[in-house]
């Protein structure tokens, strides 16, 4: 009987695609054995770019930190704004004493006070599932920390888990937990709707903030402006959106280098930001004793060890170079990047515009685009950047000249 698809070698996934040799060859020097396990029709590794922020300041720790993302400016401008903030201090970092996941057990029609009092009486017992359900948590010295019964709206109730997952990002230990959980709820099952852990991680809320001096921002003029950058997108859903946009930028390329899931951390971001019924920015620049101030709060998921970060050398890598000793850690290493992201984007747009550092950086792109030898590179990029206006045609052209 012939093989499903799935069942195939990685090289005969491939050979089922219309390929040029030239792309088969690159395809599969991108391969690796181990990352074939993780998803399902595996063909290739899809590599990104990964540099590093070189040194940000994180309650007086100098750190590090890797980032992984295509986009050619984001990077340079974190140094940038790290510098700015390691000019004030460094950034401080704080959180809740313990920070818990929470999952989601869903209801509906049903009586708030019935639910409430269910669980109420059930304490003791929902308690004891949870330690059965997943006794590796406990080991560790997490598990279950407190049940909330929730209403939502008329009769949609969620009875909240709040979930000790320790130094893994815990989606899958929330869910087991979750679904034992549901069988004692068997005289409710004509209301049950399900069980699924929130992205939304209101357990694990992060405030990191830092001061930049007015000196290095290029002048109080220019800190007057970012603070009036940073009221407009608390009003403007249109602005907002870019500005964390570009924070975003450094929080999920530390997010996806370490090997952590960058979609739930801009989930519940992107929620934080809406949480005062209109969309705004996530941070909050200030003018304080004679100094810009900047601060950053959202809820942040992620982990140092369990399922694909440890089943992945490169984000084990990764956190190796940082030094991280815990998620808590982690969560404020990624927040204090995205601070500084954050600082650089609004000095540039307060301080003329992004395009000159943006497109310096994306001449390096369009250099290797039109076919520039890695020692050629930074002369067309010279060349590039004497232009003011610059395509493919033109980059092509100034090649060409080079090579004569
Ligand atoms: C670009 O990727 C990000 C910025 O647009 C962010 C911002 O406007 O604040 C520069």
């Amino acid at each position: 009987m012939a093989k499903k698809y799935y069942e195939l070698t990685p090289d005969e996934r491939l050979a089922f695609l219309n390929l040029t040799d030239q792309a088969k060859t690159e395809l599969q020097a991108n391969q690796s054995d181990s990352n074939a396990q993780i998803v399902e029709n595996y063909i290739s590794d899809f590599r990104v770019p990964m540099g590093l922020l070189k040194d940000i300041v994180i309650d007086g720790r100098h750190v590090n930190v890797p980032m992984a993302i295509e986009e050619p400016s984001v990077i340079a401008a974190a140094n940038n704004g790290a510098k700015m903030l390691n000019s004030g201090g460094g950034i401080a970092v704080k959180m809740p004493e313990r920070t818990v996941m929470i999952g989601q057990i869903l209801f509906h029609n049903v009586d708030f006070d019935t639910l409430n009092q269910f669980v109420n009486i059930h304490q003791e017992t929902l308690f004891k599932i949870a330690k059965h359900a997943k006794p590796s948590i406990y080991k560790r010295g997490g598990g279950l920390v407190a049940i909330n019964v929730r209403p939502v709206a008329n009769d949609d109730i969620s009875v909240d888990f709040k979930i000790d997952t320790k130094d893994a990002m815990g989606a899958n230990i929330v869910n087991t937990i979750l679904e034992a959980e549901v069988t004692l709820f068997t005289e409710f099952d004509t209301h049950f709707l399900g069980a699924i852990l929130t992205n939304y991680a209101m357990g694990q809320l992060v405030t990191v903030s830092g001061n930049a001096t007015f000196e290095t921002v290029g002048g109080r003029e220019i800190a007057e402006k970012i603070v009036a950058l940073s009221r407009f997108s608390k009003k403007d859903a249109y602005r907002a959106t870019t500005e964390n946009k570009g924070l975003f930028n450094g929080i999920g390329a530390v997010v996806l280098a370490t090997g952590n899931d960058w979609r739930a951390v801009e989930a519940s971001g992107h929620a934080y930001a809406s949480q005062e019924g209109h969309y705004r920015s996530l941070t909050h620049w200030t003018i304080s004793d004679e100094q810009l101030h900047g601060e950053l709060t959202m809820p942040i998921s992620v982990g140092t060890v369990g399922g694909v970060i440890s089943a992945m050398n490169q984000a084990k890598n990764a956190l190796d170079m940082m030094h991280v000793k815990s998620a808590d850690e982690l969560r404020g290493i990624i927040l204090a990047v995205g601070l500084a992201q954050n600082l650089a984007a609004l000095k540039a747009i307060a301080a003329g515009g992004i395009q000159r550092g943006h497109m310096r950086m994306q001449h390096r792109a369009l250099a290797v685009q039109v076919g520039a030898l890695p020692q050629e590179v930074p002369i067309l990029v010279a060349k590039l950047n004497t232009l003011s206006q610059v395509d493919t045609e033109k980059a092509t052209e100034i090649l060409m000249e080079m090579r004569k």
